[in-house]
């Protein structure tokens, strides 16, 4: 550690059984949580960063510790269904249904916000973004605390959402009380935001709840563009300029339909940039390694094509470790838009400076 941070507040870590969280430490962590200070805890999407929701100093606590701009509003997590009527101000029918369908579970429902809650909390929106995760650590605290939590990502602004405890420590240290270490979330990528006050519903941030499974119910769900919305004022989700998902290092992503097409256009780029004497990083499944036998890569395999969930698992834990390693430039590519693979499109889009289309047969 360097020297200028030794007196720095430390962040205390208690380590949990992620199935079974030992109450006595839950405990502790609630009592933080009542107090004002701030959490940061393991859901089964990311790790959040969370403060009592009723306390706008609490609230206003977590927007310091990010270094999140207070314009972009936070989601509200809630221990039970039975809790809505704390934060919000109307239910509707079709946000009930959805609540009983998917909660508790990585789904985040926009709704009417009660005039009690803390402006802050949604950034002065008259709506609010309400969650029940599903996690049994998320849950045992959100029980214990008895308030609801307002948590966004555990990451400061800008950068990839963490999804372990070290990713946590590497940007939080020293600006919060406490993590709780509760291993690694299974979903890995952040909940899916719905917007059901327009017809028809709106996701505005694609995640763990795949777009198929809410047209089961609703029919006809859209999903909103955030490139193509940074055009249009005010934005319907202020926190989703396209450039959210950060890393570091300039990062290309190649996208196509034609996975070998695609692949082989990647071995070319990246065998030019290597010619160039560059550092690449390679982000990729592992079927995808022999099209680039021979190329001096740095490679993170973060799963197999075949599983969405492997991947979603492993993504930001491969784009940070590749950010971390001092590359020049990073080479992704998609996994389709089918189920998961739409939010992994989603960050991976925003986590790149360039998009290469790749077309079949090329
Ligand atoms: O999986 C998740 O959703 C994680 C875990 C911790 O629950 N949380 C998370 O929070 O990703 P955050 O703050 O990183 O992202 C919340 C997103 C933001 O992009 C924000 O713009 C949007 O939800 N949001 C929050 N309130 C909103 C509102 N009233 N209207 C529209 N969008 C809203
Ligand atoms: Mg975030």
């Amino acid at each position: 550690m360097k020297g200028d941070r030794i007196n720095d507040p430390m962040t205390r870590i208690l380590i949990v059984n992620p199935q079974a969280p030992e109450p006595e430490l839950i405990a502790e962590a609630a009592g933080v949580i009542r107090a004002g200070g701030l959490v940061a805890f393991p859901t089964e999407t990311v790790y959040g960063l969370g403060a009592n929701a009723l306390n706008a100093e609490a609230v206003a606590g977590i927007f310091t510790a990010k270094d999140r701009p207070s314009q972009d509003p936070l989601i509200v997590h809630l221990a039970s269904v039975a809790d809505l009527p704390q934060v919000v101000g109307d239910i509707s029918e079709i946000a009930r249904r959805l609540a009983e369908a998917f909660w508790p579970g990585p789904l985040t429902i926009i709704m009417p916000r009660h005039d009690d809650l803390p402006r802050g909390v949604s950034a002065g929106l008259d709506t609010v973004a309400v969650r029940v995760p599903s996690h049994p650590v998320a849950r045992a605290l959100l029980q214990a605390a008895g308030v609801p939590i307002a948590a966004p990502s555990a990451n400061r602004f800008g950068f990839t959402s963490p999804t372990s405890a070290q990713h946590v420590y590497a940007d939080l240290n020293g600006r919060i009380e406490m993590i709780l270490d509760g291993g690694s979330p299974t979903i890995g990528v952040e909940s899916t935001v719905l917007d059901v006050s327009v017809q028809p519903a709106r996701i505005l941030r694609p995640g763990g709840v795949s777009r198929e499974a809410l047209e089961e119910m609703l029919g006809t769900v859209e999903v909103f563009d955030g490139a193509a919305a940074e055009a249009e004022q005010p934005l319907p989700s202020p926190g989703m300029m396209s450039r959210h998902y950060a890393p570091r290092t300039p990062m290309i992503l190649f996208q196509g339909t034609n996975t070998q097409a695609v692949l082989w256009r990647m071995r070319e780029e990246a065998a030019t940039y290597v010619r160039q004497g560059q550092r690449v990083g390679l982000l990729a499944a592992q079927e995808d390694l022999p099209v680039f036998a021979g190329v001096e890569l740095t490679v993170r395999t973060i799963g197999s094509e075949a599983d969405a969930l492997q991947i979603a698992r492993h993504l930001y834990a491969g784009l940070r470790d590749l950010d971390e390693a001092g590359m020049d430039v990073i080479l992704a590519h998609d996994f389709g838009e089918e189920g998961l693979g739409l939010a992994i499109l989603d960050r991976l889009r925003r986590a790149s400076s360039r998009v290469v289309k790749v077309t079949s047969g090329e």
